[in-house]
């Protein structure tokens, strides 16, 4: 029988609650539909850790991670006692060292689920977040600090080679889905990265003629998520701009807590990420109210990664059966804790 061998990086704040609501689920699919073995292995870095140790991991954790065949993690950062760009930097560190390349964000809506929109649209939507280069390569400085002409250089780092394989992997995607993608640009004013990613997706577009191909400055964009993010099927965007997007994507279909994140190195050459899309929420963290349906679904992304497709339709089903009889959490406007809420989808697993 195959094992797969996780770890797991609760990390801060709700990070931990929706990690073992998680790792429950996983347990639950894992002993129900057989054929497959967890073996998870937990680290607790993160703030607490920094605590003890004076950092948020050990120097070596990367190597320590690289055997296991996928990692999960809950979420980082704890503003009230250290800055995120410590807590955060493990994370920026898997993803570039890693070369979890692929940042895949889908959101959709639920039946039975409020939706925010007046429209109320169903949404089906995944955003392909360039996740290895971009705005987030630490590239720059601050100079004379603290003097009135202090000033900061922050440069972004965007090669064809990274943007061709993250508008490949969209049209792949989009290709098994609703077969339109769009870019998120700026090319009107970023007059020299988002023309590299404009003609890049009009040199592929040439040979991927099945797929609907439109592109949208970021604003426009950000708008039209509000306006009819019905409208979209796959979005590519920039690391910068995935990551704001897929804020509002969660904010759309019904609230952040709800949606999962893969962030896949397609090669297989290191262990891929999965985690929601939310961070460590430290307004309502040590209460238990949080909701762990980003997390849960996270984990079915990673069992379809592992090649236990079914299990994790098994999940997604059982996600869909709690809500479908009304099961909530605080932020949906139910009364069920974490805990709680997480024992009605086991309860649904089939
Ligand atoms: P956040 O995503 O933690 O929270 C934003 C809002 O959404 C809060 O009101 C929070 O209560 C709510 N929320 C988030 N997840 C929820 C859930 N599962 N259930 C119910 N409500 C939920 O973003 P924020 O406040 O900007 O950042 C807090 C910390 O998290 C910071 O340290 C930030 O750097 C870090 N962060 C970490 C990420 C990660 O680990 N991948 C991603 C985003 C932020
Ligand atoms: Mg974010």
């Amino acid at each position: 029988m195959k094992t797969h061998r996780i770890a797991l990086y609760p990390g801060d704040g709700i990070g931990p609650e929706v990690t073992d609501a998680a790792v429950a689920v996983l347990r639950a699919v894992e002993s129900r539909l057989g054929g497959f073995r967890l073996e998870f292995t937990r680290f607790d870095w993160g703030a607490g850790y920094h605590a003890q140790h004076g950092h948020v991991a050990p120097s070596d954790f990367l190597d320590t991670l690289r055997p296991f065949h996928a990692v999960f993690l809950g979420a980082v950062g704890w503003p009230a006692t250290l800055p995120d760009s410590v807590t955060l930097k493990p994370l920026i560190q898997m993803r570039q060292t890693f070369d979890l390349w692929a940042c895949v964000r889908p959101a959709r809506t639920f039946a039975g689920i409020a939706r925010p929109l007046v429209s109320g649209h169903e949404i089906d939507l995944v955003v392909i977040r360039e996740n290895s280069e971009g705005e987030y390569v630490d590239q720059g400085g601050r100079f004379r600090p603290g003097q009135p002409e202090e000033f900061a250089v922050q440069s972004a780092i965007h090669t064809r080679r990274g943007i061709a394989r993250a508008l490949r992997f969209g049209f792949e995607l989009a290709r098994k889905r609703r077969r339109k993608l769009t870019l998120a640009t700026k090319s009107n004013a970023q007059r020299f990265a988002f023309t590299l990613w404009d003609e890049i997706l009009d040199e592929l577009a040439a040979a991927n003629r099945d797929i609907a191909v439109d592109r949208q400055h970021i604003d426009a964009l950000a708008m039209n998520f509000v306006r009819r993010p019905e409208s979209f099927d796959v979005v590519v965007a920039s690391n910068l701009f995935g990551d704001i997007l897929t804020d509002f994507s969660g904010a759309v279909t019904g609230g952040l807590g709800l949606n999962p994140s893969a962030n896949l190195n397609p090669e297989r050459t290191s262990p891929s990420l999965f985690e929601p899309v939310h961070g460590s929420a430290p307004d309502i963290a040590g209460r238990g109210v949080s909701n762990p349906t980003g997390a849960i679904l996270s984990a079915a992304m990673m069992l379809d990664w592992l090649g236990e497709a079914p299990a994790a339709r098994a999940i997604e089903h059982a996600i869909e059966a709690a809500f479908g009889q009304g099961h909530r959490t605080p932020d949906l406007g139910g009364t069920l804790n974490t805990v709680a809420f997480t024992e009605r989808v086991i309860a649904d697993l089939t």
